[in-house]
């Protein structure tokens, strides 16, 4: 799938879900975009409660298609009365939706009222469909959306420049089968250098491909049970250094 930058067809399966004709696979759940979100995206990065302890809390996101796991996460933060001061959210994205196809995808695939005016505000913030990063800001300030329109690999090193270090990553990438370039072992060392050494990351897929791209990028994983009627789905976080591996460095 190595297009260049363009914007994405909005096209949806005959069960409502929204559908991407160029990559074959679907953006969310048919069991619903929302609860996949919260299940998958921050239940599974501990989250709210992981914000509750930090000044800043700062997510990276591969894939921003919707932004329902940013509307999900802007909302659940907004909600708490815990929260940190600031929530910082990176996404990256090859194939943005134009500002008018993200307003319908929103009123097709949110199904819920009290969500809908982030995402008008989401849609009158969105940028032009360039390749390029945007910062929208939300909240007074207090949320920081980073859009980065590239390819993933060249927006994770554009995200380099941007002091990131992520608390919690989002793996959103469509099917790994269908969609390698966004699970290319590459990218998981580039994650590795934009986030903190406490990070956790959750994904919907389980594929063994991205279960080694992860080792082999100082991150563990498991197993646990997936989202609408999905066998299972990972979670983790970056692997502790040993002590003897690092006197092993030192020596
Ligand atoms: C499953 S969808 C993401 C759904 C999204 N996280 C949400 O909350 O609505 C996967 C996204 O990855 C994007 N994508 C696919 N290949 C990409 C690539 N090589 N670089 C950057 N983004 C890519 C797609 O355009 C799509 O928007």
């Amino acid at each position: 799938m190595n297009e260049p930058f363009s914007p994405a067809a909005l096209a949806f399966r005959d069960d409502g879900t929204l559908y991407s004709p160029r990559h074959d696979d679907i953006y969310h759940s048919a069991a619903g975009a929302l609860a996949q979100a919260r299940h998958v995206f921050l239940r599974s990065n501990g989250l709210p409660e992981r914000w509750r302890s930090k000044a800043r809390f700062s997510i990276i996101e591969t894939g921003f298609g919707l932004g329902i796991n940013f509307l999900a996460t802007w909302f659940a933060w907004r909600d708490d009365t815990s929260r940190s001061d600031t929530l910082e959210f990176l996404s990256v994205e090859k194939y943005p939706f134009s500002a008018d196809d993200l307003q319908r995808a929103h009123e097709a695939i949110i199904g819920d009222a009290s969500i809908m005016p982030l995402a008008d505000e989401l849609v009158a913030a969105w940028p032009a469909l360039a390749p390029g990063v945007y910062r929208l800001m939300f909240d007074s300030g207090a949320v920081a959306l980073t859009l980065v329109f590239a390819d993933i690999a060249d927006a994770l090193r554009q995200a380099l420049a941007l002091n990131v270090d992520a608390d919690a990553i989002y793996l959103d990438g469509f099917a790994p089968a269908k969609n390698p370039e966004m699970w290319a072992s590459a990218n998981f060392a580039l994650l590795t250098r934009l986030s903190a050494p406490d990070a956790t990351f959750a994904t919907y897929t389980s594929s063994g491909d991205v279960k080694r791209a992860l080792v082999q990028n100082g991150f563990e994983y498991r197993k646990v049970r997936g989202f609408g009627g999905k066998r299972a789905m990972l979670v983790g976080k970056r692997a502790s250094i040993r002590e003897e591996s690092l006197c092993d460095a030192l020596t």
